[in-house]
């Protein structure tokens, strides 16, 4: 695909996104020839730094490009460098933007880059409406002279109430065919192949249906804490932090009808059609039941001990934000009436790994008796991430007298596709972006959809009745407690052992 001449414009450009993520992403597609040939960054933020300071920061002294320009001839981090340049807003976001927009100007002249501008949002999320009012004050989201589109950072809102207030604000400054809400798991390749996986074999999908899948678990674990975002975390909490998010994302690619083609807006709506049709849980009894919270509590893991959440910088010593969220649920529709699905999002869990596993019903009539196969249900699992790639179990004949049966598996492993480079997530969104394809970002009705779901569920765990706090020991698969969510369907899998 085509991608034209551009600036990008990154606010936050001082934080951590920006060297940790967005740079090396460009850096990528600099390397790869991928970025248009009339191309520059210009950072901005309330730092008063020079280009000079910006490049060192982002690029030279990087902790995160340290490997990569250690094996690249100096000429080419330099040149990349060079397309790096940097305008403070003198304080504060909230100002008068006319002197970035005369820098933007004399940039555009001076690299000829055309007036087709991305204003990437990095900023702590009460910021975004202030800067899209800010950039339209100063008559930068014009379209007359180049396109304009807007990158927002999560998280999109805090509940509801907050994302469709946000969703109205953004939307008196840009069109909604301008703003590009990143989810960076929508960026992951295995992310992306669940819908290839789907809608491309003709073996899955006539058995994805409630007569043939009886269950579906999805697992989200990191072995870190909160490293050294407690101030940000405490207020989030793993259900805003990763579930309404990332996980519901995944839910949706799972759950979706096919859509009629490969077009953005098809695709994203069969998601919201998806995300809409999850049954809200309303009444005590279901939230009681079907949601389970946690928080990791101080432990030794490898001989070392690790704190507790509530031991955390910047976390409340008292504090009741989850950093466990096992939550089950039903979807309503034709599809998948009375399946359940399990989903579970932790920090501190003994690895780090995101799996979806299909659990298949037992064949009808189950003709060996003697087959070691009895509560051994057939299961896809979906690796995306690490060992991305898929596994299928399934029943194979041991040899010898008799019918016994045992679990075989079948299975992928993306590595093994080596000539292929693989994309970082946050560079494959950015050069989406950056050629206009919104396929992988979420919409506005797809974001508020999200939500509708998890408010419910955060209510109750604010100010619902006998709501309970596990404690899970850090580096163990969180409290018991959440078995008795899957009971009479098993137990949770345990990645990478059964
Ligand atoms: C981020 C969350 O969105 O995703 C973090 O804010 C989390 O808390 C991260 O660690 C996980 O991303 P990944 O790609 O490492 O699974």
């Amino acid at each position: 695909k085509k991608t034209d001449n551009q600036i990008l414009v990154i606010f936050g450009a001082s934080g951590d996104l920006t060297a940790r993520k967005l740079i090396p992403g460009l850096f990528n597609l600099y390397l790869a020839k991928q970025l248009p040939e009339k191309f520059i960054v210009l950072g901005t933020s309330r730092s008063d730094l020079t280009d000079e300071d910006f490049r060192k920061r982002v690029v030279y002294e990087s902790p995160y490009l340290k490997e990569k320009l250690g094996t690249q001839e100096n000429g080419r981090a330099e040149s990349f460098a060079n397309m790096l340049f940097y305008e403070d807003l003198g304080g504060d976001y909230d100002t008068d933007y006319s002197n970035l927009r005369k820098r933007v100007e004399t940039l555009k002249e001076e690299f000829n880059t055309s007036g087709n501008i991305i204003y990437y949002l990095s900023t702590p999320p009460r910021l975004y409406e202030t800067i899209a009012q800010n950039l339209a004050d100063a008559g930068m989201n014009t379209q007359n002279n180049g396109w304009k589109r807007l990158i927002v950072e999560k998280p999109f809102g805090y509940s509801l109430e907050t994302a469709k207030k946000l969703n109205k604000g953004l939307h008196q400054y840009f069109d909604e065919s301008q703003i590009y809400r990143i989810d960076h798991y929508l960026g992951k390749e295995t992310v992306q192949n669940l819908l290839v996986t789907r809608f491309s074999n003709s073996i899955f999908e006539p058995l994805w249906n409630r007569n043939y899948i009886k269950h579906v678990e999805i697992t989200n674990a990191e072995s870190v804490g909160v490293e050294k975002r407690g101030g940000y975390y405490d207020k989030s909490g793993a259900l805003r932090d990763m579930f309404q998010n990332h996980l519901l994302q995944i839910v949706s690619l799972v759950v979706m009808e096919p859509p009629i083609g490969d077009e953005p807006e098809e695709i994203r709506n069969e998601k919201v059609k998806a995300l809409k049709s999850l049954q809200i849980m309303k009444d005590h009894k279901t939230l009681y039941n079907n949601t389970v919270r946690a928080q990791y509590v101080a432990s030794e893991v490898h001989g070392e001990r690790v704190k507790g959440y509530r031991e955390e910088d910047g976390v409340e010593s008292d504090s009741i934000t989850e950093t466990y969220a096992a939550i089950k649920f039903y979807v309503n529709n034709w599809r998948w009436e009375g399946v359940p699905f399990y989903v579970r999002t932790a920090k501190r869990m003994p690895t780090k790994v995101t799996e979806v596993v299909v659990h298949f019903k037992s064949p009808h009539h189950q003709i060996f008796k003697d087959s070691g196969m009895n509560n051994k249900d057939n299961k896809l699992i979906i690796r995306i991430q690490p060992d991305e790639g898929i596994l299928v179990k399934f029943g194979v004949k041991v040899p010898g007298q008799g019918f016994k049966v045992e679990r075989a598996n079948l299975d992928f492993y993306y590595s093994s596709l080596t000539q292929t480079y693989v994309m970082e997530a946050y560079e494959r969104l950015l050069l989406d972006a950056m050629q206009g394809d919104a396929t992988l970002y979420a919409r506005a009705d797809e974001v508020e959809a999200a939500w509708e779901f998890v408010d419910p569920i955060l209510d109750y765990w604010k100010n619902g009745k006998d709501v309970r706090m596990y404690g899970y020991a850090a580096g163990v698969w969180g409290p018991e407690n959440a078995d008795d969510l899957i009971e009479g369907n098993g137990f949770w899998r345990n990645p990478g052992k059964n």
